[in-house]
């Protein structure tokens, strides 16, 4: 069986997708995308911006598209955004061409984890703790359904968590074997 090639993180906002998936990029000496980060260079503009002109379904546009053409390139640890599950054909595509790992936390560590960021937003208004409840309970199905491993990193500093995770996913996630395997002739 060929092994899945991207690495690919999903969780809700604030999970740490993108401060892990840099540290396990490393560790694999596997390049890292953070889908945001991959949106806004394209569009030439960020996040805010995006959903201010074209509104969510605008951007959910983009990140879908976004997302086919990493999950279609070179190998990687693909940090993918919070809503990047509620579409089917992207919840697929995940599945198709990676490892999927679910980094589970809670709506009060969302709050915590969340307290001074301005940059999402979904959470910009004064109900920030009723949209991430409702976020979750629309959202944690669907993160647990694409997933091949969960991961909880509450209570772990960054590199301790990426350290937990890389021993999870030694057995799990081989992205070696592929190059490994002995050529065909
Ligand atoms: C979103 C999460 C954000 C970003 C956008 C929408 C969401 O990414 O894609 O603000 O719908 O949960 P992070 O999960 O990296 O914060």
């Amino acid at each position: 069986m060929q092994p899945a090639r991207h690495l690919v993180l999903i969780g809700p906002m604030g999970a740490g997708k993108s401060s892990l998936g840099r540290r396990l990029a490393q560790a694999h000496a596997l390049p890292f995308v953070d889908l945001d980060r991959e949106i806004e260079a394209r569009e030439g503009r960020d996040i805010p911006a995006i959903f201010a002109a074209e509104g969510e379904a605008g951007f959910r546009a983009k990140e879908c598209a976004t997302l086919a053409d990493v999950l279609a390139g070179p190998a990687c640890v693909l940090a993918s955004g919070g809503g990047a599950v509620l579409a089917g054909e992207n919840r697929a595509a995940m599945r198709r061409h990676g490892f999927v790992v679910y980094l589970k936390i809670d709506v009060a560590e969302q709050l915590h984890r969340l307290a001074d960021d301005t940059s999402r937003p979904l959470i910009a208004g004064d109900d920030r703790e009723a949209v991430l409840q409702r976020l979750a309970a629309l959202r944690a199905p669907l993160y647990t359904e694409t997933a091949d491993l969960v991961f909880e990193p509450a209570g772990l500093d960054k590199d301790t968590a990426a350290e937990h995770l890389t021993e999870r996913l030694r057995a799990a996630w081989p992205p070696a074997a592929a190059a490994a395997a002995p050529a065909k002739t």
